[in-house]
This record gives C-alpha cells, structure tokens and sequence, in this order.
C-alpha cells in the first residue's frame, strides 16, 4: 500500500472531512518525528495517514475503533507494523515500537494545535507559537476533551521536551495549512 492508495482509500470513506484532515496532519507529525527519531518517514507517514480510517463507522462505536480499520488494512496489504501502529493508538494492542508510540502522542496533539490556530484572529498556525500552545494547555476549559497528558508523555514514550515535540508537530502542520484549513480567511 502506497500514499496514494492509502489516501484515496481515507478519501473514499471519509471524503474532504474534519477527520481526513486531521489524519493528513497525523501524517505530517509523523513524517517528521521519524525524522528526528531515526525512522522511516514514509512508514511513519503511512501509519498517521491511515490511523482514523474506519471512523465513517466507528465515530460512535470506540469499543470497535481501529479492529475495523485493521481488517480494512489487513485486506489492502498493509503492513504488519502499520496494523500495529493503527491498534495500539485505540489500546487495541501494546505499544512497544517508536513508532507506535509516537502515533499515540500524536494523536491528541493535532487536535489541540488545530484548536489553537483556529481560535487566533488569523484562524492559521502560520503566526502560532509554541510558547502559546503551551499557555492554552494549561487552561483546562480550552479544548477540554484534549488528554494533555497524552501530549506530554511525549517526554517519556518518546524522549523529547514538550517544548521541542510541539515545535516539530507545529512545523509540520503549518508546512500543509491549506490543506488542514487552517490558512486563514
Ligand atoms: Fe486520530
């Protein structure tokens, strides 16, 4: 399963959702975490991309979240390793490989950064700023539904600062913004 094949299958299911979106971000993150932690981009990449596929019927069913996406996967040829990835960001198996464990920090991660680039005048991650993503963490009526300790386990699961780790996922949504929504009016 390539990118292509992998997007057009999310796009099939999902269409130009908030979800597909959100999982191009997920990719985003991912590409360059596997970067920092020496692993393959376009393998970490393919894991974001796919994690959320099944949510056209899962959204209300988190007991069967990501066993469907793993069938759906599995059917594709996807790779053990990003079936893997896929289970374990819903604790549907152990998270055990980096990569694995960077899907699940993630995760969170770029819903809160999309939180807060939209509520800026700008609606846009291109004038956000660490120092103010981590300032709205500590706000708990922001974006509540958001674990923040899921996003600083990055230290422990991952072993990088919160500050360095939101740096890299900020970068790499802001790089895609037009196609996250999030290039302003
Ligand atoms: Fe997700």
């Amino acid at each position: 399963m390539n990118r292509d094949e992998a997007l057009q299958l999310l796009r099939s299911r999902l269409g130009d959702s908030a979800t597909t979106a959100h999982c191009l971000a997920c990719e985003a993150c991912m590409r360059k975490l596997a970067g920092r932690l020496g692993g393959d981009p376009d393998e970490w990449g393919l894991a974001g991309l796919v994690h959320d596929l099944d949510l056209d019927v899962c959204a209300n069913d988190m007991e069967r979240h990501t066993l469907v996406a793993a069938q759906v996967l599995e059917e594709k040829g996807a790779p053990a390793s990003i079936i893997r990835a896929v289970l374990g960001h819903n604790d549907k198996a152990e998270r055990t490989a980096p990569m694995e464990k960077a899907l699940w920090v993630v995760d969170p991660t770029t819903g809160f950064i999309t939180a807060a680039a939209l509520i800026r005048p700008s609606k846009s991650t291109s004038d956000l700023e660490v120092g103010s993503i981590k300032k709205r963490m500590k706000d708990k009526r922001f974006a509540a539904a958001v674990n923040r300790d899921q996003i600083k386990a990055c230290q422990a699961e991952l072993g990088i600062e919160l500050e360095e780790f939101l740096g890299i996922c900020l970068q790499a949504m802001d790089e895609i913004r037009g196609e996250l929504g999030l290039a302003g009016a």
